[in-house]
């Protein structure tokens, strides 16, 4: 059967990649998380005191780029791939809600998004992935056979993120997920780099009100179809 390429963008906590690692399991593809890119990298500019509430040295982070290395191993347990800067596992690290608040700032940085985007166009040259992100149907995969385009409303968006930071046992409040939630809508969506766009020929999903079986349903059916036009 062809391999296709299925590019999932949308805004954040919009369960795409929930969604993405069904379908990937689903359909024996690789996985490709690339909002985890972003974190490691801003992981990386916390822990070397680049970045911070009042300050970022965008400068310095871009000097450091060549010293960045992020890079994914496959967990058999989990069943997904985890994220890897330097070597050392940061999955848990970049869920924080500190890292969350920074990252759109890292996602702006032009520098970044070319060292990125290079590295998910070679995780993905050979089709058979599920990739997700901002940009991947516009920017990464512009030829993607299958883009979809995942919305709900910013409400349903932080309520799902808040319920996930506190069953991890973060402390956290509503008003603050919801704040950053639209905070980095805005952000992503107003860069001047690849900001966050529904592609011309995405298929937009809004699961507002779609249970996750409801909402994996609908997206196979769309990926057989495609398969099928291949
Ligand atoms: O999907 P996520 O919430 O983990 O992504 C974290 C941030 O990274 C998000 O605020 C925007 C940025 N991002 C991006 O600019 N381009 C991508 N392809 C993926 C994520």
């Amino acid at each position: 059967m062809n391999k296709i390429t299925i590019a999932i963008d949308g805004f954040s906590s919009t369960g795409k990649s929930t969604v993405a690692k069904q379908l990937a399991k689903h359909l024996g593809y690789v996985y490709v998380d690339t909002g985890a890119m972003y974190r490691a990298v801003t992981f990386y500019a916390m822990e070397h005191g680049l970045i911070s509430d009042d300050d970022f040295n965008i400068e310095a982070l871009v000097y450091q780029l060549p010293n960045i290395e992020v890079s994914f191993k496959f967990n058999k347990t989990l069943g997904f791939a985890e994220v890897y800067l330097n070597g050392i596992n940061i999955e848990k690290e970049i869920r924080t809600l500190n890292v969350s608040s920074f990252v759109s700032k890292v996602a702006a940085v032009s520098q970044v998004r070319h060292k990125l985007v290079e590295q998910q166009q070679k995780l993905g040259k050979d089709k058979g992935v599920v990739m997700d992100g901002r940009d991947i149907g516009t920017v990464v995969f512009p030829d993607a056979e299958l883009k979809l385009f995942m919305t709900a409303s910013a409400e349903k968006r932080a309520i799902r993120r808040y319920k996930e930071l506190i069953d991890r046992g973060d402390e956290v409040n509503y008003e603050d997920v919801l704040q950053n939630v639209q905070e980095r809508d805005h952000i992503d969506t107003t860069r001047k780099d690849s900001p966050l766009k529904k592609a011309k020929d995405a298929i937009e999903i809004d699961n507002s009100d779609l249970s996750l079986k409801e909402q994996f349903d609908k997206i196979l059916e769309l990926v057989n179809m495609t398969i099928e036009g291949e």
